[in-house]
Order: structure tokens, then C-alpha cells, then sequence
């Protein structure tokens, strides 16, 4: 059962490992993705915010689920442009009721692959481009506190701390094993197979 995990549960400091087959399974987290982060009223979620070390995300930037036509899947996405900059507020769903705002490039081009295993390429501004790069940075263990300005990190740096001491203490009980086991099972993840 698929749940999103909050800072610093390890798999968000995972280097996710490419997607390699799309089939039952990967199709079966997408959509379990979908929900999870319609429920918590997000636009993005990356695999590896729910515990999947593998490159993708789910996107849908009305975040209304009647919108099922704005459903975005990418996989194996990578930016490979990027153009000037831009200041807004973002939020992650890994860190709950935690706002700030975050320099990025403003303008991205975005090569992947979508469900059906279609060339996908997308050029993408402003709120679009912000999330494409926020989803493409958790698949490789990066996350936006990471381009918080100093005042900022002074700022939000008890809030987080508390982010951290929730996730401490449902590890504490029982609700996760302990960081080294979690990355194990993050290693051992079976590539996406046939389903059993
Ligand atoms: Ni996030």
C-alpha cells in the first residue's frame, strides 16, 4: 500500500534508478500516485515520495481530480533546457504545511517518456516549468529547502525540524524500520517485472 512519506524518510535523498519496462505494475502506482496526491491536494508526485526509487512523476496542475485530462506521467524525465529566472512559493507534499519561495529557471524543455512509452517533449513556463523541475529534482534526491536563501533557512529552519521530529517518531512507532533498512529495501527494489 502506497503512502507519501515526509522528510527524511531516506527515500528522498534516493538517486532513483531509471524506469526500464512499463507495464501492470508501473501503471497500478501511477494511478495509486494520482489519488494519493489529489487527496492531499498537490499538483506533482515523484515515485520516490512514495517510497518507489524509479524515474517518474505524476502531474496534474489543476490538482482537481474531476481533470483527469491534465494527467501528466513522466518518465525518465530530463531537463535539457533551461531559461532565465523566476521567484515564487512552492510547497512539497513531503514536507507538510511547509511554504517558501524558491529561485528557478523560469522557462524548461523537458524530454521523457509518457505511459504509453511515447517521446514526450514538452516546453514549459511559470508554474508548469516550476513543478517539472520540482518532480525531476526529487527523482534524484533533491528537494526544495535545498534552494532556500539563507534568511530563509533561518526562517522555516523550526518548522522543518518538527517535519523531521513526526517523521522520527512514527518511525519510533513502528510505522517505518529504521533508515538503513529503508535504504535496503530501496536497493533491493525489484525492477518493474511481470506482476506476480
Ligand atoms: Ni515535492
Amino acid at each position: 500500500m502506497l503512502r507519501i512519506v515526509s522528510y527524511p524518510h531516506p527515500a528522498l535523498r534516493y538517486e532513483s534508478r531509471p524506469v526500464t519496462q512499463i507495464d501492470d505494475r508501473l501503471r497500478a502506482a501511477v494511478r495509486a500516485m494520482f489519488d494519493l496526491m489529489y487527496e492531499a491536494h498537490g499538483i506533482g508526485l515523484a515515485a520516490n515520495q512514495v517510497a518507489i526509487p524509479l524515474q517518474f512523476f505524476v502531474i496534474n496542475l489543476s490538482a482537481d481530480p474531476e481533470q483527469r485530462d491534465q494527467e501528466q506521467v513522466f518518465i525518465n524525465p530530463e531537463i535539457v533546457k533551461r531559461h532565465s529566472t523566476d521567484e515564487f512559493e512552492e510547497g512539497c507534499l513531503s514536507f507538510p504545511a511547509l511554504y517558501a519561495k524558491v529561485q528557478r529557471p523560469r522557462k524548461v524543455r523537458v524530454r521523457a517518456y509518457d505511459l504509453q512509452g511515447n517521446d514526450l517533449s514538452v516546453e514549459a513556463d511559470e508554474l508548469y516549468a516550476r513543478a517539472l523541475q520540482h518532480e525531476t529534482d526529487h527523482l534524484h534526491g533533491r528537494l526544495f529547502v535545498d534552494l532556500f536563501d539563507p534568511t530563509i533557512k533561518t526562517n522555516t529552519a523550526g518548522k522543518i525540524r518538527d517535519i523531521e521530529q513526526s517523521f522520527r517518531d512514527s518511525q519510533e512507532r513502528g510505522e517505518y524500520p529504521p533508515d538503513d533498512e529503508i535504504r535496503r529495501q530501496l536497493d533491493a527494489w525489484p525492477e518493474f517485472g511481470p506482476t506476480a
